[in-house]
């Protein structure tokens, strides 16, 4: 069992860190990836960058909190991630029920609101039955929105809202004339979410590996060769920062 990671106690960032009001983004998405390679680093299975990984969600999460950041949506499991080993597979999708084991009470007391974005209906059953059950005992809190993206993939997620849109179109539930972007977003994972504002990725590569490829047509991206595991709130502080120095003109001057 992990030790509890208390969410309000760390007094130490309270001193060392500034937190400022404004500019902060509204949509934060996060790639977390370099578990493995954190293992790999000091000869540990590559599961226990997972673990390890685990209590920088909750650092981050902490942290997003403080900064009143509305959603935080984390890659927590891709739909490529599949072709992995089962044992590591397992161990990934027992992680959610652990978190929320364990933390649903202090998300729940910090007002935090816990969605998923994914095909959760090919998940275990110990993993979407986990992430519903908190899914359902936070949908009134209006604090942070915490989105798992679990078994998430964006082309899937982009076909799939294709075909539910020609579906409600050959019933004539909506028409062709009133399909414009707003109207498809709609029919996303991320339906009612506002598109994230910054994008970070962890552990060196430069790619979107399927995350969100329609709702990042203009965010900022922020990436850094730190792995995962060791991701604190510094760093998170710091690409915070580098985004307020960002002009976002969206092809204007
Ligand atoms: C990210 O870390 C976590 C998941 C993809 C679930 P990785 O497991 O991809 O770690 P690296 O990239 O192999 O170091
Ligand atoms: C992206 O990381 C998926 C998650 C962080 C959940 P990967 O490690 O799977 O991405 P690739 O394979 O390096 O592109
Ligand atoms: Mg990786």
């Amino acid at each position: 069992m992990s030790m509890k990671i208390p969410f309000f106690n760390n007094k130490q960032s309270k001193e060392f860190f500034h937190y400022p009001e404004d500019h902060t983004p509204d949509h934060i998405a996060i790639i977390m990836d370099g578990n493995g390679r954190w293992a790999g680093k000091r000869g540990m299975p590559r599961v226990a960058g997972h673990k390890e990984g685990l209590s920088a969600v909750v650092k981050i999460v902490k942290a997003a909190v403080k900064c009143k950041v509305k959603v935080l949506t984390l890659y927590t499991f891709s739909t490529e991630n599949w072709k992995r080993p089962k044992p590591e597979i397992d161990f990934i999708l027992r992680l959610p029920k652990e978190f929320l084991h364990i933390y649903l009470p202090d998300l729940i007391a910090n007002n935090v609101r816990i969605e998923a974005i994914g095909d959760m209906e090919n998940l275990p059953a110990y993993t979407r039955e986990s992430v519903q059950f908190a899914i359902d005992r936070t949908r009134d809190n209006d604090g942070l929105q915490l989105n798992f993206a679990l078994n998430y993939g964006s082309r899937r997620e982009i076909l799939n809202a294709m075909k539910k849109m020609f579906t409600d179109i050959n019933d004539a539930k909506l028409s062709m004339d009133e399909v414009d972007e707003q109207q498809f977003s709609e029919y996303l994972n991320t339906a009612g979410m506002s598109d994230p504002d910054l994008l970070i990725r962890t552990g060196g590569e430069k790619r979107l590996s399927n995350f969100l490829l329609w709702q990042l047509a203009y965010t900022e991206f922020w990436f850094t060769d730190v792995l995962w595991p060791d991701f604190s709130e510094k760093e998170f502080l710091h690409a915070l920062e580098e985004y307020r120095q960002r002009k976002r003109r969206y092809g204007g001057i």
